[in-house]
This record gives C-alpha cells, structure tokens and sequence, in this order.
C-alpha cells in the first residue's frame, strides 16, 4: 500500500495544500484512499468536512478504541499530511510508514534553508538514505515571472534532491480549498496551466500509485499482511496500526457551494466510505 507523507518542517509551505490535492487526484484514478492528518492544527480533516460528498471520496483519518492508527478496510493508498516544525522521533516515525516524501519548498532564502536543515534530518533516517523512501522537492507558490523556480531547482539538486517543479502562486487553490475542492476538482479548461504543472509531480509519483497493491480488505486467500502498511518492511520496524476498522461517514457541512467542479468520477462499489470521523491524531503520533 504506497503512503506519501507530505513533510517540511517549515509552516505555511503549502503542506496540506499538496497533501489534499495528492488525495484527490488519486481518489479521481479511482484509488481508494486516505488522507491521514498528523497535523494537530487537523487541516486536511477540516477541508475534508468542507468536501461535497457527491465528489470522488476521500476517507479521512481513522482509528480504534485503543487510539492507534488502522487503516479501514478497502484503502489501497494513503497521503499523510504533516505539521510544521516536526522533527527528531516524530518525524522518523511519519518516515517509517512513508514510501515517498514530498517536501513543499516556498522560494524564500528561510523557506530554503529551514528546508535544507528538514532535508539534513531526513537524509540522517536509514529508510531515506538508502532510497526505500524516496524523496523530492516542489516549489510552492511560485510566480513565474521570476526566476524563483529556477533558483529552488539548483538548490534542490545540489542537495542531491529530485526537484519536481512548480505550482504557481494563484487565488484558485485558496478558493478551492475553502470549498473542500482541489484544482483537480475544477473544469478542466479553468486550470489548464495549473494542470501542466502537476504533470511533472505525479509523474514522478506514478510508479509507486499505480503499482498494483492490494487493498486493505483480508480474504482466505490474501495474506492480511500483504495488505498492510508497512507489510514490505522488516518485522522490527512495522508499525502498530496494521489491523482494519470499520466506522461511519465521513460528515461533510452542509451548503458548501463546488466552485465549477468537474463532473465526480464514478467510485467502484467495493471503494469504502466508512471511516469514522470522529478521529484524533492518534496516540503513537501525539506530540
Ligand atoms: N499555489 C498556491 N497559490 C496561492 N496560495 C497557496 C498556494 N498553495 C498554498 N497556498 C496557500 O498558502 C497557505 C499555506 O498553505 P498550507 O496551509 O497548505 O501550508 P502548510 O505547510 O500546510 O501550513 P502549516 O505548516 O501551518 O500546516 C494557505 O493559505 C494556502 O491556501
Ligand atoms: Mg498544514
């Protein structure tokens, strides 16, 4: 089960706004997937309260009575949005569960350098340095009559990091995300150049979406295990929310108003809806 983990430790990088567009994109491939909120601020949880429930589902955290992480039964992928400033043990355990880790960089020299020090602290983890969990970098609110896009590149890759390219600095991620929307939410022909700019990212990341996984769902014939997060990691290292829930679902406000949405993509009958909503950051991620 691929599990993106959207990191950087400085705020306001545009964490959640990638991480809810990840969700979604990959909701619309037809995936099944969660959108974890390690975040206590629980952005991605209120954006998803904000989201129309006709639009292709994205489940939201879940967890048990005994307040660890599950992974509801059907979810074949998981993006984990996380809080600015994580770090040290925290940060290693989001690592332990991550396949890839996108890392949101806005231009500013701080932006940059916070972004260098996050990069260090990664790099220091066995499971990145040693490629299990891949790592890369897209430039955050970019006006592209500058040459920030440019500057982040060489940055990037003189830190040996994948650089992805850019999303432009625009009012219509601000809006969409007030609606519970992403841009892939949107007309196509509102966001043709915001679109190209994504091309580049989920390229990047297709190999590990596409992959053919298993959903969380057991069956006689499918080893549980192989079904799990963390099942392709040594025994040692497997976290401890390998087991299913069952909840309700998700809760959406009422009245919120779809700015042009795109027509929803019909989900697959066996895609779970529930998830209970209820959820807190779960207690092996507190802070
Ligand atoms: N491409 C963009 N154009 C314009 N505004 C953007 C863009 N991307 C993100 N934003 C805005 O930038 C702000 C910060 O983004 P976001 O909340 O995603 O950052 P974050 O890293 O999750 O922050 P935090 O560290 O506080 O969790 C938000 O107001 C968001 O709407
Ligand atoms: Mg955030």
């Amino acid at each position: 089960m691929p599990v993106i983990a959207v990191v950087n430790r400085k705020g306001g990088s545009g964490k959640s706004t990638l991480a809810a567009h990840l969700a979604v994109w990959c909701a619309r491939q037809g995936h099944s997937v969660m959108l974890g909120d390690v975040d206590r601020q629980q952005s991605s949880r209120a954006w998803l309260r904000r989201r129309d429930p006709a639009l292709p589902h994205v489940a939201p955290w879940a967890m048990d009575q005994k307040n660890v992480l599950r992974v509801p039964s059907g979810i074949t992928h998981v993006v984990l949005d996380t809080p600015g400033g994580l770090h040290g043990f925290e940060l290693a355990r989001v690592v332990m569960f991550a396949d890839a880790i996108l890392m949101p960089v806005c231009h500013s020299v701080f932006d940059r350098e916070s972004a260098a020090a996050c990069h260090a602290e990664l790099m220091a983890l066995p499971r990145v340095a040693s490629g299990r969990c891949r790592l890369a970098t897209v430039g955050m609110r970019i006006d592209g009559r500058t040459r920030a896009g440019e500057v982040l590149r060489t940055w990037s890759e003189e830190l040996g990091m994948p650089f992805l390219g850019v999303l432009r600095e625009t009012q219509l991620y601000v809006r969409s995300l007030e609606k519970g929307l992403t841009v892939f939410d949107l007309a196509p022909s509102l966001v043709t150049a915001d679109l190209a700019q994504w091309d580049p990212i989920l390229q990047w990341l297709r190999p590990l979406l596409t992959a053919p996984v298993a959903a969380n769902d057991p069956s006689p014939s499918q080893p549980q295990a192989a079904a799990r997060v963390g099942s392709s990691r040594p025994s040692s290292l497997k976290p401890a929310q390998d087991t299913l829930i069952h909840g309700s679902r998700l809760s959406v406000l009422t009245g919120a108003r779809p700015l042009n949405p795109a027509p929803p993509v019909a989900r697959p009958p066996s895609l779970p809806r529930a998830v209970a909503d209820g959820a807190q950051i779960p207690q092996f991620l507190k802070r």
